[in-house]
């Protein structure tokens, strides 16, 4: 998979892809990820890429050139299957969308910035808009480093164990069980007695029973979305 994040604050993700699991991914040849300087497809002499709005209301808007050049740059060179826009307006991102991206071929992502981007990139040049959660971020650079992050960890091979991707928190809309390692007494803190009894459909009911509680107790509406 190839991920293509266009942003005016490129430095900001050298430390997270060269250290984390994106790392990993890219030195396994599982995703490759590339990040461009959308200041680069200015025409400006200062390489600006915003202006004031139209109607005089406060802040600088991205204009729709370099966000179009750019656009044009990558799409010539092959196909995509989404681009997105991070915004806080964006349908709300989530295991299922992350999940679903973890299956496309190449994806670009476009960072906001500023008060926003010009309604025209908008309404011509993207497929998608994503929100990471209910809260406005100086920039899109978080939330395109919170996707990609999300989305590759789920690409085979990605993590050492494949299973554990799988039995992630909200994979079937259900928290994940708790779980253990040595010793099994810490200072008189006991692992429960199951984990230990070797009998593995006995196990694998008590984590389903328990992710249900917790998911319950915890998080009730995802059970309610599983209904839908
Ligand atoms: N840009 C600013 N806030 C954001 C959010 N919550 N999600 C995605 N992009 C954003």
């Amino acid at each position: 998979m190839r991920i293509d994040i266009i942003s005016v604050l490129p430095e900001m993700f050298a430390g997270f892809i060269n250290e984390s699991i994106l790392a990993r991914a890219q030195k396994n040849g599982i995703a490759e990820i590339h990040v461009h300087n959308l200041r680069d497809y200015s025409l400006d002499k200062w390489r600006r890429v915003d202006d004031y709005p139209y109607g005089g209301s406060a802040g600088m808007v991205m204009q729709c050139e370099p966000i179009d050049r750019c656009l044009s740059a990558l799409t010539a060179e092959r196909d995509y299957d989404e681009i997105i826009y991070t915004s806080p307006d964006g349908e709300q991102f989530d295991q299922h969308i992350a999940n679903e991206l973890s299956l496309k071929g190449n994806i670009i992502i476009l960072c906001g910035h500023y008060k926003g981007i010009d309604q025209r990139v908008r309404d011509h040049l993207i497929t998608r808009e994503i929100s990471i959660g209910d809260y406005v971020l100086t920039g899109g650079e978080l939330a395109a480093a919170v996707m990609a992050d999300a989305i590759v960890r789920l690409i085979p091979g990605s993590i050492s164990d494949e299973q554990s991707a799988l039995s992630d928190c909200f994979q079937d809309d259900m928290l994940a069980a708790p779980i253990y390692t040595r010793p099994a007494d810490y200072k008189g803190w006991k692992v429960p007695d199951i984990l230990l009894s070797g009998h593995e459909a006995k196990i694998r009911q008590w984590e389903l029973d328990q992710a249900m509680e917790r998911t319950r107790r915890l998080r009730p509406d995802l059970l309610q979305r599983n209904k839908g």
